[in-house]
């Protein structure tokens, strides 16, 4: 018999393929997306303008930006067929289950792509531009809003916000949004960049993989944990009752939601660049509860168990203030990282393999058949 391979669980350090996309150093917190910095981005940059970086591999000139933000602005306006789809969905759903139904079903009306190139492209520019749509005309039914405007002249983040709030966002509410779309944007293989790559190469199409990575998001480990971060800040409440609390939960064994991760050995930049907009928007707002309860709870957790923060656990501190609600953390997640798992899945079709690894199987081999009748 063969030595048996090393396992390795959760497939921690495997290199799995080539990417020129991200790039995350783990031992010095750095994230790169296509050769630039997550801290110039997120201080310089727009979504749009990472999204193009993403997808095409460079930054926009004044031109291309404003034809991709022309394009992502004409293709919100989604079938009426599809629209009345989202409208019959149960207005209890969770809007991650409807976000990924929803995409399923988007496929139905648009091309499959499932080649490189330029209508992938397109493919992408479409799934990014539908998103926030998808959200806010579900989101707005169930509160009894208007039913959604395109408004083609606002940035994403802006309509974003537009769709969820029902009102024009101020300058600073828009651009904590494009910092935290920017940093949203990609993580190289993450779990579900992963799943989106999975589909795409099996050579299925552009909403299928999307659809995966969605499903794969949705859970607490990944993308989840920002709503569960702002559920512990609010029953936590004021800082001084932090310390009992989680020490309580740590000694229970429980996670620490927006804690640890498996790349960064050091704190994740994204969360050090998303806790200075928790404070600016706190702030601005005039309550800085959610900043400070969760700046004692980050003193904490790293005493008890060396960990630091991921970038879940200040996305609901910055939306939160703004009036987005819990449920929507998660989608808004995706709303950005759509445009990562686009950029993913056109690499996959360009350089394709099928991704199909093995199983150590440690069950028996040589089991001797009963008949039904003698079974017990
Ligand atoms: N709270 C408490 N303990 C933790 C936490 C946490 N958040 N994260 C890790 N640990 C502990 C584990 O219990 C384990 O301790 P042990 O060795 O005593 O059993 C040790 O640290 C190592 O944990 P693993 O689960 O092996 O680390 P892994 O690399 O598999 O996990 C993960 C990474 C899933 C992100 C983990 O840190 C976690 O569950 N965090 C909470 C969920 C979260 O914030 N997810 C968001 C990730 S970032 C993102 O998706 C944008």
């Amino acid at each position: 018999m063969t030595e048996p391979a090393r396992v390795q669980r959760g497939l921690e350090e495997v290199v799995a393929l080539e990417s020129r996309i991200c790039f995350i150093d783990g031992k010095l917190g750095r994230l790169i997306y296509r050769g630039y910095d997550i801290r110039d981005l997120a201080a310089k940059a727009t979504f749009e303008e990472v999204a193009h970086l993403l997808w095409y591999g460079r930054l926009p000139n004044v031109r291309e930006l404003a034809d991709l933000k022309g394009r992502l602005g004409d293709l919100r306006r989604l079938p009426d067929p599809f629209l009345r789809t989202i409208e019959a969905l149960p207005a209890d759903a969770s809007p991650m289950d409807v976000l990924r139904t929803a995409v399923s079903a988007l496929a139905l009306y648009e091309p499959a792509e499932t080649k490189p190139g330029a209508t992938a492209i397109a493919g992408a520019e479409r799934l990014t531009a539908a998103l926030p749509s998808i959200l806010g005309t579900f989101h707005r039914r169930r509160r009894g809003l208007p039913a959604l405007r395109p408004r083609p002249e606002l940035s994403q983040a802006a309509y974003v916000l537009y769709a969820i709030l029902d009102r024009d966002a101020s300058e600073l509410e828009e651009r904590a949004l494009d910092v935290a779309l920017i940093l949203h944007a990609d993580h190289e293989l993450n779990a579900s960049t992963f799943a989106a790559r999975v589909t795409a190469s099996t050579l299925s199409d552009l909403y299928s993989s999307v659809t995966s990575a969605i499903g794969a998001l949705k859970g607490p480990l990944h993308g989840g944990a920002n709503e569960r971060a702002i559920e512990l800040a609010e029953q936590i409440g004021t800082p001084d009752r932090a310390d009992a609390i989680v020490k309580e939960k740590l000694a229970r064994h429980e996670r620490i939601m927006g804690f640890g991760h498996r790349v960064y050995k050091v704190e994740d930049p994204r969360a050090t660049i998303l806790r200075e907009w928790s404070r600016k928007i706190g702030e601005a707002k005039g309550d800085l509860h959610y900043y400070e309860v969760l700046e004692r709870v980050k003193e904490i957790v790293h005493q008890e168990k060396g960990l630091y923060p991921n970038l879940d656990l200040y996305s609901g501190s910055v939306y939160t203030p703004i009036g987005i609600p819990h449920d929507l953390f998660t989608p808004l997640f995706a709303v950005s990282r759509v445009s990562g798992w686009t950029a993913h899945i056109l690499e996959e079709y360009e350089d394709l393999r099928l991704i199909r690894p093995t199983a150590q199987y440690i069950g028996p081999t040589d089991l001797a058949w009963t008949p039904i009748a003698n079974r017990t």
